[in-house]
């Protein structure tokens, strides 16, 4: 604290990022990275895009980028903002979109940065509480609304909701934006991409940085219809108008464009997902449903702290929320076959 400090950052409530520890290797399974290297093809535009050429400014609209987007998704280029990951892109969401005079909807277990943006821009919100299962009832986001937003799959609940359910809120919201924040999409959830034809409400956000292995290279986007993306334009303009570098752009549109590589990775993930959640179960753990890169689980026991901090010391990260109705669960990424199998033998052991 400072008397030099302003008002607003004497009241901020900064997110804490998972551990990216230093100190020794561990076993890291606590933010949910991808275990397996990014795609040869973005490595070698990287390395290509790190010439001379780095004295000048890259392109602020990183259109290679929302290129490869827009023919993925098939798409157009309008349709699409890209950032600095997509946390960036969530915060021009927050400020650009979301703030209104109804209060902002999302699920009371939830992506944590989400209650940050919103006391960043001083944005009014409601928490609308998961089931007692963990699921999320989309019908439950009834009330008068600035916004809704929500990670699909789940953070860190790992839970998915169907296309439906999504188009079934968007009927019922047309006048507030829709967010559907898919960082996680690709390991067995259904985009809401398509649906953006049909709802110029809609908002999808992903990110590079779980199914694409680009967590350093800060990449995000957001799909949606141009009146909105230009929303983040016009707010992206007022704070910076470069967040993506050359190389950041030249390896993501490379990353985008080789389809079968992050076809087979994501396979691998799901692959590795399923025996852990099996071996998991056999250990007396219940684990949630999950579509994501990382399962949720709570130990026989309950004694999910006890068991974070032991793992630690045996050289595995997992991740621990000490919050409300998840503090008997621990977020387990999924690693390679190796990692989950060390991470098992040494859970057996405690
Ligand atoms: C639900 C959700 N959304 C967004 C992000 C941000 O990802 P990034 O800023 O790396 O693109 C994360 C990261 O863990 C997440 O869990």
């Amino acid at each position: 604290m400072s008397q030099y400090w302003s008002k607003l950052v004497h009241d901020l409530d900064p997110y804490v990022p998972g551990e990216q520890p230093k100190d020794q290797r561990y076993v890291k399974l606590n933010t949910n990275e991808c275990p397996y290297p990014p795609s040869p093809n973005a490595l070698a535009a990287i390395h290509a895009a790190a010439d001379e050429r780095l004295r000048l400014y890259p392109d602020p609209n990183a259109d290679e980028l929302k290129d490869a987007i827009a023919d993925y998704y098939s798409v157009e280029r309008a349709n699409i903002f890209a950032g600095n990951g997509s946390d960036e892109v969530l915060a021009h969401v927050f400020c650009g979109l979301l703030k209104h005079d109804a209060p902002l909807l999302y699920p009371d277990i939830s992506y944590s940065f989400y209650p940050v943006y919103a006391n960043l821009y001083q944005i009014e919100t409601k928490k609308i509480p998961l089931r007692d299962d963990f699921s999320l009832n989309l019908n439950d986001f009834s009330s008068k609304n600035g916004g809704i937003i929500f990670p699909n799959p789940n953070a860190p609940t790992s839970m998915a909701v169907g296309l439906d359910a999504i188009e079934t809120l968007l009927q019922a919201n047309r006048d507030s934006v829709v967010v559907v924040d898919e960082a996680y999409v690709d390991f067995g959830a259904e985009t809401a991409i398509p649906l953006i034809a049909k709802y110029p409400n809609l908002l999808v956000v992903q990110t590079f940085s779980k199914s694409r292995s680009l967590a350093g290279l800060r990449v995000g986007f957001a799909v949606g219809h141009p009146d909105l993306i230009n929303a983040l334009e016009r707010v992206k303009n007022s704070f910076n108008s470069y967040p993506l570098g050359r190389m950041a752009i030249a390896g993501a549109a490379a990353a985008m464009r080789d389809k079968e590589y992050f076809a087979s990775t994501c396979q691998q993930i799901i692959a590795t997902r399923e025996m852990t959640v099996q071996k998991l179960t056999e250990l007396g753990f219940s684990v949630l449903p999950s579509a994501a890169n990382f399962v949720f689980a709570r130990p026989p026991a309950g004694n999910a702290e006890a068991l974070y901090l032991a793992l630690k010391q045996r050289g595995v990260l997992v991740r621990y929320f000490n919050k409300l109705r998840i503090n008997e669960y621990l977020r387990i990424t999924i690693g390679t076959d190796d990692e989950m199998n060390t991470f098992l033998q040494i859970l057996a052991e405690l």
